[in-house]
C-alpha cells in the first residue's frame, strides 16, 4: 500500500528540496509524485532532454524509502512548442482558441501534437523505465480538466465528420437516424457538418441556446470526444509500454466527472486511478466515488490527488480546513473503500502561479503543523492495517448501474431543473448504505448475476443488449429495481414510438402512461404499502404513472388529481423480481422501498445498527467479515456493536459496545469460527 504526496521540485532551490525531503522522511510516507506540469524542464528546448532536475529528487527519496510515479507533462505544452506550432491549440465551444499562458491548452487529436506528446512520453519512459526507485508512470493530467475535453479546432471537425461516415455510411442513414428532418437539419453530404457548440461540460457556458442542437448529434459529439481523448491516452501508454512493464494510468476525475467514459478509458490501463477533494470539515465523506472506482477496475483503485487542507483556493474561493483529525481519518477511509494508493495534493504551499497560497501538507514556511502530523499519524495506522486490507476484499451483493451514455443524454436535454444524474445514483448508494449494506457501482456492461440486487436509477438510453441482460437476470432469479425514465431513448438519442419502458413492459409488467417533472407545487404524497402496512411521503424530480399490466402495484399517489393512480409497481419474472419506480421519493420512502427489494434479495447486512454519521464498509477478510467503522460526526458516538469483535488497531478484543471519538475510526474483525 502506497502513501505519499505530490511534489515540485521543479519550483525550488536546493536548500528548499533538502528541507522538505528530510520532512517526508520524517512523514513516513512511501510514495510521491511528480513532473505533471514540467515540460519546459523536460525538453527545454526541442529534442534536449534534461533529467538532471529530477534525478537526484528520485535517487535521495529512493534512499529513504519513498517510491517515485513520474508523470507525461503533456498537460502544458511549452512556450516553443506553442509558438512553432500554434494550430495545436484547444478551441472551446466560443471558437476561441485558448492561448499560452494557462494549462490543458491542447487539442487532444490534433496530428503534430500526438507526435510531441508521444516523443517526450517516450523520452521519459526510455529515462526512467530501469530506474529502481521509479514504481509507475502516469499520463498527462485530468484529461478533459477545466473544459478541455471537447475541441471545436478544424482538425476535430473533420475528423467527426469521419467518424459519422464511419459509423452510419451513408449520409441519408445518418438523417434518417438522427431525424435531421426536424427543423429542416437534413444534410446533403458529411462536409456540411457541424460540430455542435453546446457543451455539457462543467463550468463552460453554452454557445447558443441550449436545446437548438440536434440531441442524437451531440450524442455521438460526446462519444466521439470521450473516444478521442482515450485514443490520445492511449497513444501516451503505447510510447511509455515500449520501454517498460511498470504500471500505467492517468488520474481520472472520478465523478466529477470530465465526461470521458471511465469504464472505457481504463480497460487500457494497468490501475483506475482518481483525484478527491472532500470537503472535511464538517460532514461525511462519500464513498460513492469509491464504489465507482471498485466498478471501474474491479481490484485496487488509486488516488493521485487526495485534498490535504484548506486555506486560499484556486477556484475562485478558499476551502475550509479539515476539522481536526478528519485529515487523518479521510486517507484511512480511502484505503478502508479499496484504495492502493493515496497521495495527497500537495506537499507544500506554492508562492507563485495560478495556485500560489493553496492548500498543502506543509504551510508555506516549512514548519510542520497538524495537517502534518495527522499525514504521520495516518501513516502509522496503515502500517498496521496494511496486512488486513490486503488480504481482504469487497464481496457485494448489491449494485447501483451507472451508465454515462444516459448521463450524457440527460445533461444534453435535461428533464427537471434539480435533477441530476449522478447525484440521483449517489442518492440511492447512500441509501443503501445507511442500511447497513455494501454496494458497488457499475456499468451496463458488467456481469449481474453476481449480484442479488441491481438497481437501474433513470436509465435513460439504453441498448436491446443492456435490456435483454437486465431480462436475463431477473429471470434466472435477480432482484431489479428500476427509476423513471427506464429505455425512454435507443442508443441514437432518439425517443421509440412504443410504450414506456420500451422493450421492458413484459419485465415490469407495466406500462407508463402521463409523465411530467415535478415542481414544488406538484409535489405528490406517495402511499408505499410494504405489507406490514402503508408509509407516505413526498415525491419529486419526475413523476410517471403506471398501467398495471401483470404488476402488482404497491405504491400509489395520495393525494393529487393522480390520487390512486400507480407510481410503484412489483413484477414476479421467471424465478426474480423487478420493481418499478415511477417518481423519486423522499429519503425514508425511499428506504422503505429498498428495503423490501433487500428483503426479495436476502440481501445481508451489517448486524448492528449504523448511527447517523456514522458509515460502516464491510470487506471479506478470508471467511471473516472486517467492519471498517468510521464516525463522520465532530461528537463521539457510540455503536452498539451486540457481539465481540478484535479490534485490529489496537490488537484487543472490544466489547458489545465502543464509543468513537469525534472523526474516530475502528476496523471490527469478526472472530474466528473454528
Ligand atoms: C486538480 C489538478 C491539480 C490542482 C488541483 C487543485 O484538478 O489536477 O493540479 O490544480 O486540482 O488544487
Ligand atoms: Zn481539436
Amino acid at each position: 500500500m502506497f502513501y505519499g504526496v505530490s511534489y515540485y521540485p521543479e519550483h525550488k532551490a536546493q536548500a528548499e528540496i533538502e528541507h522538505d525531503l528530510a520532512l517526508m522522511k520524517e512523514l513516513g510516507i512511501n510514495i510521491v509524485r511528480m513532473g505533471e506540469f514540467a515540460w519546459c524542464k523536460f525538453e527545454p528546448r526541442e529534442g534536449e532532454y534534461d533529467f538532471t532536475w529530477l534525478d537526484p529528487v528520485i535517487a535521495q527519496l529512493g534512499a529513504n524509502g519513498i517510491q517515485t510515479i513520474v508523470c507525461t507533462p503533456t498537460a502544458c505544452p511549452p512556450a516553443w512548442l506553442v509558438e512553432k506550432h500554434p494550430e495545436i491549440l484547444y478551441v472551446d465551444n466560443r471558437g476561441v482558441a485558448r492561448p499560452f499562458g494557462g494549462r490543458r491548452h491542447y487539442c487532444y487529436n490534433n496530428p503534430v501534437y500526438r507526435e510531441y506528446s508521444h516523443k517526450i512520453a517516450a523520452a521519459i519512459a526510455a529515462h526512467y523505465a530501469d530506474n529502481p526507485y521509479v514504481f509507475a508512470f502516469q499520463i498527462d493530467n485530468e484529461l478533459a480538466q477545466e473544459g478541455t475535453g471537447r475541441c471545436r479546432c478544424p482538425v476535430c471537425r473533420e475528423k467527426f465528420q469521419k467518424w459519422l461516415q464511419a459509423k452510419y455510411g451513408t449520409i441519408a442513414e445518418l438523417n434518417r437516424r438522427m431525424g435531421t428532418i426536424f427543423w429542416g437539419q437534413t444534410y446533403d453530404h458529411f462536409g456540411q457538418i457541424n460540430l455542435p457548440v453546446n457543451t455539457i461540460e462543467p463550468n463552460t457556458a453554452q454557445a447558443i441556446p441550449a436545446y437548438f442542437e440536434n440531441p442524437s448529434l451531440r450524442l455521438d459529439f460526446e462519444r466521439f470526444c470521450s473516444e478521442s481523448n482515450i485514443e490520445y491516452q492511449n497513444s501516451q501508454r503505447d510510447a511509455i509500454k515500449a520501454y517498460t512493464d511498470k504500471p500505467v494510468t492517468t488520474n481520472a476525475t472520478g465523478l466529477a466527472t470530465n465526461s470521458i467514459d471511465y469504464f472505457k478509458a481504463f480497460q487500457g490501463l494497468d490501475v483506475y486511478a482518481f483525484d478527491y477533494y472532500p470537503s472535511l470539515r464538517d460532514g461525511a465523506i462519500s464513498s460513492f466515488p469509491y464504489a465507482h472506482a471498485r466498478g471501474v477496475c474491479r481490484k485496487g483503485f488509486w488516488l493521485l490527488e487526495f485534498v490535504s487542507g484548506g486555506g486560499h483556493g484556486l477556484w475562485g474561493s478558499g476551502r475550509l480546513q479539515p476539522y481536526p483529525g478528519a485529515l487523518r481519518q479521510a486517507a484511512i477511509h480511502a484505503f478502508a473503500a479499496g484504495a492502493d494508493l493515496v497521495a495527497h495534493f500537495q506537499f507544500r504551499t506554492f508562492p507563485f502561479g495560478a495556485e500560489q497560497l493553496n492548500y498543502a501538507i506543509v504551510d508555506i514556511d516549512g514548519i510542520p503543523r497538524r495537517r502534518f502530523y495527522e499525514v504521520q499519524a495516518a501513516a502509522r495506522d496503515l502500517k498496521k492495517l496494511s496486512p488486513i486490507l490486503k488480504n481482504s476484499h469487497f464481496v457485494n451483493e448489491v449494485a447501483v448501474c451507472f451508465d454515462y451514455e444516459s448521463l450524457w443524454a440527460l445533461k444534453i436535454k435535461p428533464i427537471a431543473r434539480d435533477f441530476n444524474y449522478v447525484d440521483f445514483c449517489g442518492e440511492i448508494y447512500h441509501r443503501l448504505v445507511r442500511l447497513g449494506v455494501g454496494v458497488d457501482v457499475i456499468s451496463f456492461g458488467r456481469d449481474l448475476e453476481q449480484y442479488k440486487v441491481v438497481i437501474v436509477p433513470a436509465p435513460m438510453v439504453m441498448s436491446d443488449d443492456a435490456k435483454r441482460r437486465l431480462k436475463h437476470y431477473v429471470y434466472s432469479g435477480g432482484v431489479l429495481l428500476s427509476t423513471f425514465l427506464a429505455g425512454v431513448k435507443d442508443p441514437d438519442n432518439l425517443g421509440i414510438a412504443e410504450s414506456l419502458p420500451c422493450g421492458l413492459t413484459d419485465l415490469f409488467g407495466i406500462r407508463v402512461g402521463e409523465v411530467e417533472p415535478v415542481v414544488e407545487r406538484t409535489a405528490a404524497t406517495i402511499a408505499l404499502d410494504t405489507g406490514a402496512g402503508t408509509v407516505r411521503g413526498g415525491n419529486k424530480y419526475w413523476a410517471e404513472t403506471l398501467e398495471p399490466n401483470g404488476a402488482e402495484l404497491i405504491g400509489t399517489y395520495a393525494d393529487t388529481f393522480r390520487e390512486g393512480l400507480g407510481v410503484i409497481s412489483r413484477n414476479s419474472y421467471g424465478s426474480g423480481t423487478a420493481y418499478y419506480l415511477g417518481t423519486g421519493l423522499a429519503p425514508e420512502l425511499l428506504a422503505e422501498l429498498l428495503k423490501l427489494a433487500l428483503q426479495d434479495g436476502s440481501v445481508s447486512r451489517v448486524p448492528f445498527a449504523v448511527p447517523e454519521g456514522v458509515e460502516v464498509l464491510a470487506r471479506k477478510y478470508d471467511q471473516r467479515n472486517l467492519y471498517c467503522v468510521f464516525n463522520f460526526r465532530t461528537e463521539s458516538t457510540a455503536v452498539e456493536l451486540g457481539q465481540n469483535f478484535f479490534d485490529v488497531l489496537q490488537g484487543s478484543p472490544v466489547g458489545e459496545r465502543v464509543v468513537l471519538p469525534p472523526k474516530g475510526y475502528l476496523f471490527l474483525l469478526e472472530e474466528a469460527q473454528n
